[in-house]
């Protein structure tokens, strides 16, 4: 699957199985979200390009790398995303917030929109849409579809954990949008939940349920 990147990295697997443990307090599970969600901020803009700049040091003039191109929008999904966000806009602290209200119907396991806010200028953006769950992929799928009915062209999408069945409808729909994600588990029950995985990662992070 050559447009998903699995975080091997140490610090965010080792993280990622503690919040796998059932026993861990809903402190505990958001705190270690929002640390991951630092670690794949840095991952997902690896590849931002750069453009050398005039600075004077002390010392003397030089030039230096900044970040160039296009800003940045982070786009949270409802409710669950919001666990990656602050850890997202610890690193990037400039970034713009988009707001995706969805939430899955129990029964068809379909998307519902029930909010959407983005900033005017989103199109002209590059946007992280972030979730930490990629189960049957219908809540990405749904998201990505509306910021592009926005106008946005230049998406990427952030989880903590993701299902086969969902990593493939998602690069079936949007083949466009690489994915980063910490793991990809073995498969989705029949509930739509991933297995092993973490349980409900919203009723985790807010002690809801
Ligand atoms: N959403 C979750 O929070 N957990 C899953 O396992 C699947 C979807």
């Amino acid at each position: 699957m050559s447009n998903v990147h699995v975080v091997s990295h140490p610090l965010v697997q080792h993280k990622l199985t503690l919040m796998r443990d059932k026993t861990v307090s809903t402190k505990g599970f958001r705190q270690l979200l929002n640390e991951i969600g630092m670690l794949l901020a840095y991952e997902v803009t690896r590849d931002l390009p750069i453009e050398l700049i005039e600075v004077e040091t002390p010392l003397a003039k030089t030039m230096q790398p900044t970040i160039a191109g296009k800003k940045l929008v982070f786009a949270p999904i409802l409710r669950a995303g919001t666990g990656f966000l602050d850890g997202m806009l610890n690193l990037v602290p400039s970034a713009r917030v988009a707001h995706v209200g969805l939430y899955r119907d129990p029964q068809t396991l379909e998307a519902v929109e029930y909010y959407f806010k983005a900033p005017t200028d989103v199109a002209e953006r590059l946007v992280i849409v972030m979730d930490p769950m990629l189960a049957t992929g219908n809540s990405a799928i749904a998201a990505l579809d509306r910021l592009k009915r926005r106008g946005v062209r230049d998406m990427r999408f952030v989880c903590l954990l993701a299902a086969p069945e969902g990593v493939e409808r998602l690069t079936n729909a949007h083949p466009d949008v690489e994915i980063w994600t910490a793991a990809i588990d073995e498969k989705l029950n029949d509930h739509g939940y991933i297995v092993p995985g973490l349980g409900d990662a919203g009723d985790r992070m807010f002690g809801t349920k």
